[in-house]
């Protein structure tokens, strides 16, 4: 029997890959995890408990509980600055649910999506998983971590259908301020392109620079995508939602009833839960990995090991091109020389190279202890790439 050709050729992802391969053993300290090391609020627990057992089981609107898109649209308003109605909402099962409901939507085989290099594997497998051709734009050091808007003029043609923006970006935390992102948006109407925004991790943010997409303008273009798992540490609730224009949002409500009918109705509740309880919950999540963020950035900084500053996520996205080794290598190494599991900035594209991603989602004394031996490593390694080097000038 034989696979479609769109799953055959799908890649798995990366951060799987470094999963499976510390599965079992003990004593790892394990930076690779991209998911809050919180547990979900009580609160938020007891709400989802009082649903089921009132009876909430059962299959909800394909859109999502008109009372949790009603305290969304509050949240949108005051968080966001987006002002949209309960109708231009479609709650989903995770951010990733919304994500595939557009590529699944919007997206033919052949049409060229843009999307960006390194960025979070999942973007790839789901344009892979369309027949999607892919053009990947770089976010790389030399731009600021940010979209280049010339490098996307050159990219852009008429088979261009889709730009994937993220913001902050998984796997470095760089947020595209307001002046990058209204370019975005207008190369996206120049060219008469879909924008989706992924905008998950947006209460996480260290900086006042973030601004949503769909606040600013061409709202007609745009999908606009949430979750609730980082910001209320409710990954396995699987609930997420985005903002959609009007005309199209009955379409893809329909959408969600040949992929999934309705999100999680407990995991609904939760999350109206989330919404309407006390946020210092999230404040403290936010502080919390704001000083582990400090904390890395210190001690990798003791080793001499540069590593870029995040404005938003959970991340911290680590320069290794003077260890002179690929990151495959150096992650590998890192793990079976002392324990410490980080993600090679190759599993998130080609740009990714010469770089790793440390989480934060860790608990802080993992986190001091992981990076102070990253960086013992890291002065290893530059040291034996500095004796290759001697011993290749040396040579005749
Ligand atoms: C950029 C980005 N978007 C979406 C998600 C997934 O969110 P959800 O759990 O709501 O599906 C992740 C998870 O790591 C992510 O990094």
């Amino acid at each position: 029997m034989q696979l479609g050709k769109s799953l055959a050729a799908m890649p798995s992802s990366g951060i799987r890959d470094t999963f499976n391969l510390i599965a079992g053993k003990a004593d790892i300290i394990n930076l690779a995890p991209g998911e809050p090391n919180f547990p979900t609020p009580p609160h938020i627990v007891d709400a989802a408990r009082r649903a089921t057992e009132a009876g909430h089981t059962k299959y909800v609107d394909n859109a999502g509980l008109v009372e949790l898109r009603q305290q969304l649209c509050k949240k949108l308003k005051s968080y966001n600055g987006i002002s949209a109605g309960p109708d231009e909402l479609i709650v989903t099962h995770g951010a990733m649910g919304a994500l595939y409901s557009a590529f699944a939507g919007l997206v033919e085989p052949g049409d060229e999506v843009l999307l960006p290099d390194p960025s979070w594997p999942n973007f790839l497998m789901m344009a892979t998983l369309r027949s999607a051709t892919i053009r990947n734009y770089r976010v790389a050091a030399e731009n600021g971590f940010l979209p280049d808007m010339n490098e996307l003029e050159r990219l852009v043609s008429p088979a261009t259908k889709l730009l994937l923006i993220n913001t902050p970006l998984n796997p470095i935390g760089s947020v595209i301020p307001r002046a990058r992102m209204q370019e975005l948006l207008d190369f996206a109407a120049a060219h008469d392109l879909w924008l989706v925004c992924d905008e998950a991790y947006d209460a996480l943010t260290y900086t006042d620079a973030f601004v949503s997409a769909a606040s600013l303008n061409h709202r007609e273009r745009i999908i606009a995508v949430y979750s609730f798992s980082k910001t209320y540490a409710m990954t396995g609730w699987r609930i997420g939602y985005m903002v959609v224009p009007r005309e199209i949002a009955p379409v893809l409500a329909d959408l969600q009833e040949a992929m999934t009918s309705c999100a999680s109705a407990p995991g609904q509740w939760a999350a109206l839960a989330a919404l309407e309880g006390p946020q210092d919950v999230v404040a403290e999540m936010r502080e919390a990995y704001s000083a582990r963020r400090q904390l890395a950035l210190d001690t990798l900084g003791q080793h001499g090991v540069p590593a870029h500053p995040p404005d938003g996520a959970f991340y911290l996205w680590i320069d290794i091109r003077a260890a002179g080794v690929p990151s495959r290598t150096f992650a590998r190494g890192l793990l079976d020389e002392h324990k410490v599991a980080i993600v090679p900035g190759l599993d998130f594209g080609p740009g990714g190279e010469g770089y790793v991603r440390a989480s934060l989602a860790a608990a802080p004394q993992d986190i001091g202890a992981g990076m102070d031996l990253l960086g013992q490593y890291h002065t290893k390694l530059v040291a034996e790439s500095g004796t290759h080097v001697r011993n290749l000038e040396a040579k005749p």
